[in-house]
């Protein structure tokens, strides 16, 4: 436990114009800009990458993108990819969030090419996993999560994985107002952290942060960091308001 620094992850989704969200960036400075014992990570929407990362670059906060396309360059209309977000500031970039997955097609191989691609830029890829309430009740969480990972993480070395970080985040719990309690999230932590044993070694296990995401708010969030795999969290709705958002960063 003791070298996997907590880390608090705001994803702010499709929400925030340009000046809102330079606006939101300031605020969180002035409130947590200079946190150290939490790693703390804002993913804005691409259009406002650059004007968020001149207000946090002097800060301990770390710049983040939503998504990326796995090609270098290239004539793909609309997409953005892991260089260009790398110079815009980011050093990490979610990968695979369920609302992706669930409105624009992506698959465990969208998700594994996106994963190399981020590596291949230097930035440090936020893998979400995670079941949704049907295979839940149709007890298929474990094999699902066993899946998605097999395939998201195929070919993958040693020292790539040292670079990640991967989050749980149940679908059923997203933007809901449902969380996992303590005791669901607890035993598919423990189920990610032996995958990853298995798969690669016991050290990365024990180095792989893991982020739980799904309601998480000030009022849950220490209950959810007491947990012993539980590494941080990776936050939506409530990381929208920089005053609270910082109440979950200080959850200490
Ligand atoms: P909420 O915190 O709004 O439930 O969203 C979680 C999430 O999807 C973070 O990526």
């Amino acid at each position: 436990m003791e070298n996997r620094r907590p880390m608090i992850a705001g994803n702010w989704k499709m929400y925030k114009t340009c000046s809102e969200a330079v606006a939101a960036a300031r605020s969180l400075v002035a409130l947590a800009g200079d946190a150290d014992g939490v790693e703390v990570m804002i993913a804005p929407p691409f259009t406002a990458l650059t004007g968020v990362f001149d207000v946090i670059r002097q800060s301990n906060i770390y710049l983040g993108a939503q998504n990326l396309h796995w090609e270098a360059e290239g004539a793909y209309t609309g997409e953005v990819s892991g260089q260009m977000i790398y110079s815009a500031g980011c050093r990490y970039v979610i990968i695979g969030h369920s609302e992706r997955r669930q409105y624009f097609g992506e698959t465990d191989e969208s998700v594994n090419k996106k994963i190399r691609a981020a590596l291949a830029a230097n930035l440090r890829p936020v893998i979400c996993v995670g079941e949704s309430e049907s295979e839940r009740e149709a007890e298929k969480t474990f094999s699902t999560l066993d899946k998605q990972m097999q395939k998201g993480l195929e070919g993958l070395s040693l020292d790539q994985m040292d670079s990640a970080v991967i989050a749980y985040e149940p679908v059923w719990a997203i933007g809901t107002g449902k969380t996992a309690t303590p005791g669901q999230a607890q035993a598919v932590h423990e189920f990610i952290r032996k995958f990853l044993a298995d798969r690669f070694e016991e050290t990365t296990a024990h180095k792989t942060r893991i982020l739980y995401g799904g309601s998480v708010k000030p009022s849950n969030i220490a209950e959810l960091m007491a947990l012993p795999d539980i590494d941080g969290a990776l936050v939506g709705g409530a990381s929208l308001d920089p005053e609270t958002f910082n109440n979950i960063i200080q959850y200490r």
